[in-house]
């Protein structure tokens, strides 16, 4: 089977379902992760009319038994996969200030971006080390930069929202990490900023669009052998840390 395999979280909405859109367009076979099996199935459906491969895969990335449940899927239909975006995530509700925010708020954020993340992550490996070439990338934020965050004089250190910035922020030490423990492997493991995009969670004055946001993601799961690995990009490049 020559057809790479893809697989998206979160991909039922927002900037998640633009990546698994261009991934199907790049000629990918996609597999919509979605919490919600019928949300990610409409999702499916509305993609495989444009005439991409695209089947939802029921995800939700904080229950053990749905991440094993996906990853049995993928091992028996394909034997491996070939990119993995980890793009599911959360503000939860609530999030705020460091002198103000609830224990189960910074937790709820934790749980979905950081161990909801890093269990997908382990649950996908063996299949991602049998692809030739294999692709990981995290989403991440201009808010997970402490350079950008901690810059008096900058937008992002003015937004209070610890567990989501926190939380991000461990997401890139994640991609750090990995990176470096696949480092010769074939595996590029990098975290995409896909900047401030109109959807659910992003506000829908944003001044970018998720296709703008998808494509940068997308970028960095069809980089070419010898890519970057372990770093965090936006659009225009590298982002501080
Ligand atoms: N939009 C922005 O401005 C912006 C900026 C920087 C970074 N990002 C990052 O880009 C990614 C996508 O953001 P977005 O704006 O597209 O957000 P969104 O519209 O809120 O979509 C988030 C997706 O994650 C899913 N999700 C949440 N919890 C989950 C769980 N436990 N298991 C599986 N899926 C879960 C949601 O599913 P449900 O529909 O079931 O809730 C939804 O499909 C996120 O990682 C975000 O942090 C976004």
């Amino acid at each position: 089977m020559n057809t790479k395999i893809a697989l998206v979280t979160g991909a039922n909405k927002g900037i998640g379902k633009e990546i698994a859109r261009q991934l199907g367009a790049a000629g990918f076979t996609v597999l919509a992760g979605s919490r919600d099996l019928a949300r990610g199935a409409a999702a499916a459906k509305e993609l495989v009319a444009e005439g991409y491969e695209v089947e939802a895969v029921q995800l939700d990335v904080t229950d053990e038994a749905s991440v094993r449940a996906a990853a049995g899927r993928i091992e028996a239909e394909y034997g491996r996969l070939d990119v993995l975006v980890n793009n599911a995530a959360i503000i939860p509700p609530g999030d705020d200030a460091v002198s103000r925010i609830e224990g189960d708020v910074l937790r709820e954020a934790f749980e979905v971006n950081v161990f909801g993340l890093v269990g997908v992550t382990q649950a996908m490996l063996p299949l991602l080390r049998k692809a030739e070439q294999a692709r990981v990338v995290n989403m991440s934020t201009s808010l997970a930069s402490f350079e950008l965050v901690g810059d008096p004089e900058s937008p992002f250190s003015t937004m209070l929202m610890l567990g989501y910035n926190a939380s991000k922020a461990a997401v890139n030490m994640v991609t750090v990490m990995l990176a470096n423990e696949l480092r010769g492997s074939g595996i590029l493991v990098n975290a995409a900023d896909p900047g401030n995009c109109a959807t659910d969670m992003g506000g829908w004055d944003a001044p970018r669009t998720p296709e703008q946001g998808a494509a940068v993601a997308v970028r960095l799961a069809t980089l070419d052998a010898g890519g970057p690995t372990g770093e965090v990009q936006a659009e225009e490049g590298r982002l501080p840390w």
